[in-house]
């Protein structure tokens, strides 16, 4: 198996080749004076098994060129197989046309990859009304959690405060649910309303003592943080004991780590797509089911 670690995931691929024990290789990825992407595979493709790793953050667009072209050139270039692993994978959102006219992002994207990819793995995905990645996808795609991680770093770290996990809105279920589950402790998902990107509203489905509780946050990404700071806000109301917050995807766009942060709470990530909280490492998740 040759790894290749693309723009945004290049120390995330180095630490799965490192663990499988297979080839690395980094993209050459850059840009034309104009704008256009260039990109080059700095090793043998041919008759290898390819292995793109990428985290969609950022420069999204870019990032998306960037795999797709490298996708076909090693096709291209005769490579058995070739797949993509994305740690965080991006317009899972958009999977419905809400307003007329819209693009339904979630499946043209998903269009895309099934022409340059024989296989996708995707490390949550945010699945909503397309509940499989085999709704999306024609070519063999895996979906991996890294739910197991946040559960352990719970247990490894929290579990002495006897936590209450919250999710935020009924999305966040499969992860704050099973999470509280794995680990034994009480749970509660709230009820969300989406305004606009930067608009929510949440509330408690029942009425619910947390009064001096530990409470911990969990959702699968926090993006402009908007819904954690609605979390938090009730939590404050009902007077629980200290507030942590943990997501597995850490996108934090406009500022959103140090807002959350000043409601006084403790933020926890993994390194799906680097950053400044990024404490648990899922290379070692991805590592073992490409094995
Ligand atoms: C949405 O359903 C997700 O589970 C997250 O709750 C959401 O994407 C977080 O976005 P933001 O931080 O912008 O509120």
């Amino acid at each position: 198996m040759l790894i290749i670690g693309c723009s945004g995931a290049s120390g995330i691929a180095r630490n799965i080749a490192k663990k499988i024990e297979c080839r690395f290789s980094q993209i050459c990825s850059n840009k034309f004076p104009d704008g256009e992407s260039y990109v080059r595979l700095m090793a043998n493709a041919r008759n290898e098994d390819v292995v793109l790793v990428q985290s969609f953050y950022g420069e999204i667009n870019d990032k998306l060129i960037e795999v797709i072209f490298a996708g076909y050139t090693a096709m291209d270039l005769g490579a058995k197989k070739v797949t993509l692993i994305a740690t965080y994978f991006p317009y899972m959102r958009q999977d419905n046309r809400f307003n007329s006219g819209e693009a339904i992002s979630t499946e043209i994207v998903a269009k895309l990859m099934n022409g340059c990819f024989d296989r996708i793995v995707i490390l949550d995905p945010h699945l909503h009304r397309k509940k499989k990645l085999s709704d999306l996808y024609e070519i063999d795609a895996l979906k991996i959690t890294a739910y197991p991680l946040i559960a352990d770093y719970i247990k490894r770290n929290f579990m002495k405060d006897n936590p209450v996990i919250i999710g935020p809105d009924e999305e966040s279920y499969k992860w704050a649910q099973t999470t509280a589950e794995q680990i034994g402790c009480e749970y509660s998902i709230l009820e969300k309303k989406r305004h606009d990107a930067r608009n929510v509203e949440v509330k408690f489905k029942k009425k619910i003592s947390l009064k001096g509780r530990n409470v911990i946050i969990v959702d699968d990404m926090m993006s402009t943080g908007h819904t954690v700071i609605e979390t938090i806000k009730k939590l404050k109301a009902l007077k629980v004991k200290s507030i942590k917050c943990i997501c597995i995807h850490g996108i934090f766009i406009e500022d959103a780590l140090k807002k959350i942060k000043s409601y006084g709470v403790e933020v926890i990530a993994s390194n799906s797509i680097p950053n400044p909280v990024g404490k648990i490492d899922v290379s070692w998740i991805v590592a073992t089911r490409m094995q």
